[in-house]
């Protein structure tokens, strides 16, 4: 039998499946981009991309464009990246200083708060029609900056920045405080992918501990015996206890907050660093902040976070994958990594060859999911079954404080929490679950 045609989006999710129509129906991603993309908060950038008055770089909301520029008085705006005259876009560029920023159609010159300096024809819109509004760039409506990590959300209501993000913050604190100086920094270079699936199938998959045994069994066995020489980077010399990583993910702990947020607890895998920038690390860890408070940063288990709908977190390796929908059917995904401020530079490196060997474009391993979500989305348009299934742990979630839930190993609990908030945003009125 076919798909019925999708006519209410909250009945193509159940508690245990979801149906196929999420990841195939171009009219479901249109609502996805309208009711979730549209009104969550969405990751702009870092404000150490934009260091100095005048600094910018550009960038995507969903598919809009947006600029992040620094301004005088040092505070960031998010604008967009849309002249008031006639729609052109003022910055061509990926990032750049403009003081001021000047539209290459016209020539109307803004300040880096987006207000209108002058224009050559000036004379012509003073007038009673127009107002200073008028003249002016676009502000987003909401940005918020969160330790240096710029949020900014296109809808003027909808919860607010501590409501909706509050219980996964501590994953952006566990990575700044590995800093001894409180602060990280982008490292320069993106890695960015585009894949031809579904947003969705790679949120849910950074969370699946039961697929690396499989998917990745070629990665893993190259990681195991190094032989990764061949891709001129080694596993083995990245990080410690790569070999029984892949068996431990049964034991690991996941856990999930409302608006669709969830950790996955940590697997036995951590970055290698010489003795030498170890303590020297540790040293200056403890002068900042104690031993105790360094104990505790250090040894925060998570392995990856998500913060809902598009950051894939992992603190302990300076990593962040961020994607952005493009089509029903196409994601791109960018990776950036982040310098501890006050950090030996050992620590730098490691952070980037981890990224390269999991992120990259010859990295076998994000190539095994990238090929997976692709291979997935064509199995979806078969009409062997309607149902996508998250039967996995379901009736053993334990619940914890304040719509909190946590499971072990296997579960799709992770999946189940994210369209439980996918249900919610969709239905317009997203309270947490
Ligand atoms: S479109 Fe920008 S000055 Fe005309
Ligand atoms: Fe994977």
């Amino acid at each position: 039998m076919n798909a019925p045609k999708f006519t209410n989006p909250l009945n193509l999710v159940r508690d245990d499946r979801v149906h196929r129509d999420v990841y195939i129906d171009p009219a479901v991603f249109e609502l996805e981009i309208k009711q979730i993309f549209n009104r969550s908060w969405l990751f702009v950038g870092h404000d150490s991309q934009v260091p100095n008055a005048g600094d910018f770089i550009t960038t995507r909301l969903v598919n809009q464009p947006v600029i992040m520029i620094r301004h005088d008085d040092n505070t960031i705006h998010v604008l967009f990246n849309r002249c008031p005259h006639r729609g052109a876009k003022i910055c061509e560029h990926l990032s750049g200083n403009a003081r001021p920023l000047r539209c290459p159609y016209h020539g109307w010159v803004f300040d880096s708060n987006g207000r209108m300096v002058s224009s050559a024809l000036h004379n012509d819109y003073d007038r009673p029609t127009v107002s200073e509004s008028d003249l002016n760039m676009t502000t987003v409506p909401r940005s918020v900056n969160y330790r240096g990590f710029v949020f900014a959300s296109l809808s003027h209501d909808g919860p607010d920045f501590e409501q909706t993000l509050g219980p996964i913050l501590p994953a952006i604190d566990n990575l700044v405080d590995r800093s001894p100086l409180g602060e990280v920094e982008l490292i320069p270079g993106i890695h960015k992918h585009v894949c031809p699936g579904n947003w969705k199938l790679q949120l849910e998959n950074i969370q699946d501990a039961a697929h690396p045994p499989f998917i990745h069994a070629a990665s893993n066995e190259a990681g195991t015996k190094g032989r990764l020489d061949e891709f001129r980077m080694r596993a083995e010399d990245v990080m410690y206890g790569n070999n029984n990583a892949g068996n431990t993910l049964g034991e690991s702990e996941l856990g999930t907050f409302p608006y669709g947020h969830s950790y996955l607890a940590s697997i036995p895998i951590r970055l290698k660093v010489s003795r030498e920038a170890e303590r020297e690390y540790k040293m200056a860890l403890e002068a900042s902040f104690g031993s105790d408070k360094t104990k505790a940063i250090l040894s925060e288990p998570r392995h990856f976070n998500i913060i809902y709908p598009q950051i894939m977190l992992q603190s302990q390796f300076r990593t962040m994958k961020v994607l952005r929908p493009v089509a029903v059917d196409r994601t791109e995904i960018s990776v950036y990594v982040f310098r501890l401020k006050g950090a030996p530079e050992e620590y730098d490196n490691v952070a980037i060859q981890f990224a390269n060997a999991t992120n990259s474009a010859a990295s076998i391993i994000l190539q095994d999911d990238l090929v997976t979500f692709a291979n997935v989305q064509e199995g979806l348009t078969t009409s062997a079954s309607d149902w996508v299934l998250f039967t996995n742990g379901v009736g053993k979630d334990i619940a914890g404080v304040e719509g909190s839930f946590t499971g072990k190993g296997f579960t799709e609990l992770p999946m189940r929490n994210q369209f439980s908030a996918w249900r919610e945003y969709m239905s317009g009125n997203p309270v947490g679950n």
